[in-house]
């Protein structure tokens, strides 16, 4: 069988009065004219309203919701599983072209039909601008989606090359015998859709447990996934209390999977109770997870460094700081440090920020208050002389009277391993470390050792033997490296995404190696 070729989705730029603005700018008015929703669980194909409800407010305007959503509680979940192992035979026993025809027909649903509703979704209740909703809600999504179909396809046809006289070999690449588990974060609604789509595609069904600070986009992808043929039970949608969810099912004996983005520290913790459970499960459960990082950018004395300015402040700025690859500490040579702290100080000062349905910021909040508060103390022990070795150079002020608003924030470190050199803060604020630019090994050698995480890097020089130097260095510091680019900004099909430390298990979203984690193959030998 064949799956269509597939593209990345063509994006769109949003110029003032271009058509596609306008299409925004309507869904936007009309998602704040009908707001708040009221968003269920959905198990079995049925919308199960529980009245124990939380509220998604909007990040930049906390006293404003979104969604009002119910959550599941344990009967629910079990029951979800229930409907889950029971819609499962039919699923799996569905042909791979019926499976891919559903996922590529939601991708085109979502491109031609809801994108605008998907995006202002994303927007309102994460917090993010025109195009970083571009970029996530309508082309990563659909991206993954299409992109998935063609791995699976590779996959399937990974055949035994040889047979002996009257024999005939084979590969089956069967679901895992359970169901899968997927803890979708607020950063990516496509993250989401990928979470619960890879596993799915081939054949796995899944109890999808998504963030209450991205919920509403969550329930969106959802129905777009059920318009598109999905079958009932497939991907049971639980909204609900991590602790809720996660008691019902991984105390299941057949929960074989965890598909997994969000924190390391949660993450360590649910890979442990996996652990102490292991003598439950029928079968050793797959973890995949991607967690946290603290990424950097490494500029090389023969670095370009008006180039590598403009890219820290997109890659560290660009969503508030939200993004998992985003950049956080940078290593700057000091022969560069004039020309790179003129640009990085004027750009970051340009930087406007407020409501996303103003087109001209480009910056809003972070998503909660949880996030406001941990941000805000890191930065008043820095201006308050309680952190040594650190000042802020640019920016610095919060203000949560609204929403929960961090400036873009520079940080200049005189110690490589100044506490925001070292800590993730998943918010905007970027730490500046200058170093003597005839040490660039010892310095590289450093910046290795100075953070757990090895997510993304980006590294700037000119000079070839630089980069060769550099990259060889740093080649356990990430999973994504860009050379002269920044670190966020990974495309489906061309740069699958994921890292290794304490950053994940690095099973690359968006790539044939994050497919196979959900199989189980079957080597079959017929004799003739
Ligand atoms: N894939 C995103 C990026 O590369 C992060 O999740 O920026």
């Amino acid at each position: 069988f064949q799956v269509p070729a597939v593209d990345n989705e063509p994006m769109y730029n949003y110029a003032p009065g271009s058509p596609e603005r306008r299409k925004l700018q309507d869904a936007l008015v009309e998602m704040r004219s009908q707001m708040p929703f009221e968003v269920p669980c959905i198990v079995n194909g049925e919308k199960i309203f529980t009245k124990d409800t939380l509220n998604q407010p909007l990040p930049f305007d906390h006293k404003t919701t979104l969604a009002s959503f119910h959550n599941a509680d344990k009967n629910l979940v079990e029951k979800a599983i229930e409907g889950a192992l029971k819609a499962k035979p039919a699923w799996e026993a569905m042909p791979y072209n019926d499976r891919a025809a559903i996922f590529l027909k939601a991708a085109d649903l979502l491109a031609h039909k809801y994108r605008y509703k998907v995006m202002a979704a994303t927007m309102l209740g994460q917090g993010k601008n025109a195009w970083q909703a571009e970029i996530d809600a309508a082309a990563e999504l659909a991206d993954f989606w299409r992109f998935n179909t063609q791995y699976a396809t590779d996959i399937y046809s990974q055949q035994p090359t040889k047979n002996a006289p009257l024999t005939w070999n084979r590969m089956e690449y069967r679901a895992l015998e359970g169901f899968v588990v997927a803890y979708s974060p607020f950063n990516f609604t496509a993250i989401g859709g990928n979470l619960v789509g890879a596993p799915v595609l081939m054949g796995n069904v899944c109890i999808w447990k998504p963030s209450p600070t991205g919920l509403y986009s969550s329930y969106l992808v959802y129905e777009i996934l059920k318009e598109a043929g999905l079958p009932d039970g497939v991907i049971q949608f639980v909204p609900g209390d991590a602790h809720v969810v996660t008691d019902a099912t991984f105390e299941h004996p057949e929960f074989a999977g965890f598909h997994f983005t969000g924190s390391t520290h949660v993450f360590k913790h649910l890979w442990q109770r996996i652990g102490n459970n292991i003598n439950t499960y029928k079968s050793y459960p797959r973890i995949v997870g991607e967690t946290g990082g603290k990424n950097m950018h490494f500029l090389h004395k023969s670095a370009d460094a008006k180039h590598a300015a403009l890219q820290t402040v997109r890659s560290a700025f660009e969503y508030n700081g939200q993004k998992c690859s985003a950049c956080s500490r940078v290593y700057v040579p000091d022969n560069l440090w004039e020309e790179y702290k003129t640009e990085l100080v004027a750009q970051t000062k340009q930087i406007k920020q407020g409501p996303v349905d103003d087109f001209t910021n480009f910056m809003s909040s972070v998503i909660n208050k949880q996030s406001f508060d941990k941000i805000k103390g890191y930065l008043s022990d820095i201006a308050s002389g309680k952190t040594p070795n650190s000042s802020i150079l640019v920016g610095g002020k919060c203000d949560d009277s609204v929403g929960y608003t961090i400036e873009p924030t520079v940080v200049l470190a005189t110690d490589p391993k100044a506490k925001t050199m070292v800590d993730e803060l998943f918010g905007p604020v970027v730490t500046v470390y200058v170093y003597p630019a005839d040490k660039y090994e010892e310095y590289l050698e450093i910046a290795d050792k100075t953070s757990a995480y090895a997510l993304t890097c980006g590294l700037f020089a000119q000079d070839r033997e630089a980069v060769i130097v550099g990259s060889n260095k740093l080649r356990n510091a990430a999973g994504n490296f860009y050379i002269n680019d920044k670190s966020t900004g990974a495309v489906v099909g061309q740069q699958a995404f994921g890292g290794g430390r304490a950053s994940g298990t690095n099973d690359k979203a968006g790539s044939s190696l994050n497919l196979l984690r959900w199989v189980s193959p079957r080597t079959i030998k017929e004799s003739f």
